[in-house]
């Protein structure tokens, strides 16, 4: 959602703070703000509403921005407008503190009345700003500024990531973190605060992942972290992996078209090292089960929100077919509220790329409250998801940017198709089944590279259907949630109103919608089900609907009724969504791109929905 960069140090803080909320803006981009205190301990606040590039363009020379210590946020709105006034760093009374904060404050009200009553007045609409009050109403002159945050920290529910400095000590920085990410960086006589780490690699992959309800108190030469009861912590220091080219866009127009292209790579490394050709099977150590726990299992649920959702749904369908283990998928957001039956021997999975989705979260606590086993899939190393499941696997997608998921999706799906193989080797699939996933997965990579071939063919494509505003995606059974997810990447960023649909399904209703104003996408691949589709998209063909298909490479049938076909090669039914997602992907980069639109930050979206 919302970011957070903090820097002290012996440099200008201006420069590294903005860049590194820059980085960011991928999670929220509404408005931006910056407070540095400069060698004459003058607290210093700009802010703007809009993208980052406003603020940058509001900031006045070096001079009047040079300042060794500084904190930095861009916005995704909750509590207020995206206005200059609510964006942050927000301030106390006397401006001497200045906040950024991730998260959502949730009994500001009650605080906001009783600040008020003692005479607390407040600028901006914001949960935030009654939060920087509630420091300055603790900080009295023998209190610190650490003592101070502690003590509304503990009167604070709900989830923050704060970074705090104080004019009065431009030597000092506080960070304190609940429910929302908060990192410390550890550079050579330079520290760093963010709320995820692709804002400072460039600077130091050094770093310690803060847990809930820790403060870091940061000085010049060094730092401690405390926790409520102000107990020091020994907090561990880990190496971040991430190359620094996976957050830079490279010669690629967008992140999204970036990620798109890097599927070849990440799909590998979703399952480099997983693979057991000897036993013809595969191994998810980060599991920690062994196979008398594996066997045992009779039932799984898989929870998620949005594209990790539709992930969860083609591992349902691979996991029932090859492993025949019965499988429920559940939005996050319903499923904390359902009071959930999670029966004997069920094994919960949590599954989201940034690890720190507030439904998919909730869920994970919900379930495991409930007594469940609950593992995680996730892309973000020691991420909140990935530290409270009981265990989990990680996709290895690498640093994904663009608001719309694609690597992930490819990655998360890969996982899953593993899980299934592994499921369904240790139940009743033979080594020869297995053998052939082995060798058919290990050729996933070289055939995504055959479709990304196909990009300038897609974007034509893409050029023949922008200017609709309507669009039909079908599939059927594992290409189903392939639809639902091609739909999605639609609407996502091109705005373009598109729904996804099991094709037999649309002569109950969409078929009513069908028209030469309606394109419809379909995945017609090659199966047990091939023949039931095409007489669907005849359905479609006959109320002259356009017709753009999915199709298997040779297949001259599909020609007859199509606008447009787009190839791809052959592959085991299983594995069709990593291939057939592709195009789809593609297909939506380039409507958008041609729209003009801004890809990579779509409006009203979030790479990371931190909030319910
Ligand atoms: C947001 C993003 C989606 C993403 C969803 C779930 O809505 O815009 O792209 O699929 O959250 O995110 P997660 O990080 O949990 O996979």
């Amino acid at each position: 959602m919302c970011g957070i960069v903090g820097y002290l140090g012996n440099r200008n803080a201006t420069p590294i703070i903005l860049e590194g909320i820059k980085r960011l803006e991928y999670r929220g981009y509404d408005s931006s703000g910056l407070a540095i205190i400069d060698g004459n301990k003058n607290l210093k606040i700009f802010k703007e509403s809009g993208k980052i590039v406003e603020l940058e363009r509001a900031l006045p020379g070096p001079d009047e921005t040079y300042g060794t210590i500084g904190i930095a946020h861009t916005r995704w709105a909750t509590h207020g407008e995206p206005t200059k006034i609510n964006a942050h760093p927000h301030t106390d009374s006397q401006k001497r503190i200045a906040l950024v904060h991730n998260g959502i404050i949730e009994n500001y009200q009650l605080l906001r009345k009783k600040l008020e009553e003692e005479g607390h007045s407040f600028e901006s609409e914001t949960d935030t700003e009654i939060l920087v009050h509630l420091i300055e109403h603790f900080c009295l002159e023998e209190v610190s500024l650490t003592d101070a945050v502690r003590q509304a920290c503990k009167l604070v529910e709900g989830t923050f990531g704060i970074a705090v400095i104080n004019r009065d000590n431009p030597n000092e920085m506080i960070a304190a973190r609940r429910g929302s990410p908060l990192i410390l960086g550890i550079g050579n006589d330079e520290f760093f605060v963010t709320s995820d780490v692709s804002a400072i690699i460039i600077h130091t992959k050094r770093v310690i992942y803060l847990q809930d309800n820790e403060i870091v108190t940061i000085h010049r030469d060094g730092f401690e972290i405390t926790n409520l009861e102000n107990e020091r912590i020994d907090a561990k220091i880990s190496e971040v992996d991430w190359d620094v080219s996976s957050i830079e866009k490279g010669n690629f127009k967008h992140f999204m078209l970036k990620e798109i292209f890097e599927q070849p790579i990440s799909v590998q490394n979703a399952f480099r090292g997983r693979l057991m050709e000897k036993l013809s099977t595969v191994r998810l150590g980060g599991l920690m089960m062994n196979g008398n726990e594996l066997k045992k299992i009779k039932k799984i649920q898989i929870i998620g929100c949005g594209t990790s959702w539709h992930a969860a749904l083609i591992g349902k369908h691979i996991i029932e077919s090859r492993a025949r283990i019965p499988v429920e998928v559940e939005y996050a957001s319903e499923y904390r509220y359902k009071n959930p039956i999670i029966p004997e021997n069920t094994l919960v999975f949590v599954i989201s790329q940034s690890g720190e989705t507030a439904d998919t979260l909730a869920a994970l606590r919900e379930a495991q409250a409930r007594g469940a086993t609950v593992m995680g899939i996730t892309n973000t190393v020691g991420s909140t998801i990935a530290r409270e499941s009981d265990a989990g696997v990680y996709i290895h997608a690498g640093a994904e940017i663009g608001v719309a998921s694609t690597k992930a999706f490819t990655s998360q799906v890969t996982v899953l198709t593993l899980l299934a193989i592994l499921l369904g080797r240790m139940n009743h699939l033979s080594p020869t089944y297995g053998a052939t996933f082995i060798k058919e997965l290990r050729s996933i990579p070289g055939k995504i590279e055959k479709i990304l071939e196909m990009n300038d063919l897609i974007r034509e494509i893409a050029e023949s259907i922008k200017d609709y505003t309507n669009a039909l995606y079908l599939g059927r059974g594992v290409n189903f949630p392939v639809a639902l997810e091609g739909a999605l990447k639609l609407k996502e960023i091109s705005y373009i109103h598109a729904e996804g649909y099991p094709a037999a399904e649309m002569k109950h209703g969409p078929i009513a919608l069908i028209d030469e104003n309606m394109p419809v996408i379909a995945i017609a691949l090659k199966d047990a089900i091939y023949d039931k589709i095409i007489s669907n998209l005849q359905e479609v063909k006959a109320r002259n609907g356009k017709i753009i298909t999915i199709a298997t490479e040779g297949d001259k049938v599909v020609k007859k009724f199509s606008e447009h076909v787009i190839y791809i090669p052959e592959t085991m039914h299983i594995l069709q969504p990593l291939l057939s997602v592709i195009p789809l992907q593609l297909l939506s980069y380039h409507v958008a791109d041609l729209k003009g639109l801004d890809v990579d930050k779509p409006r009203n979206l979030a790479k990371s929905v931190t909030v319910e």
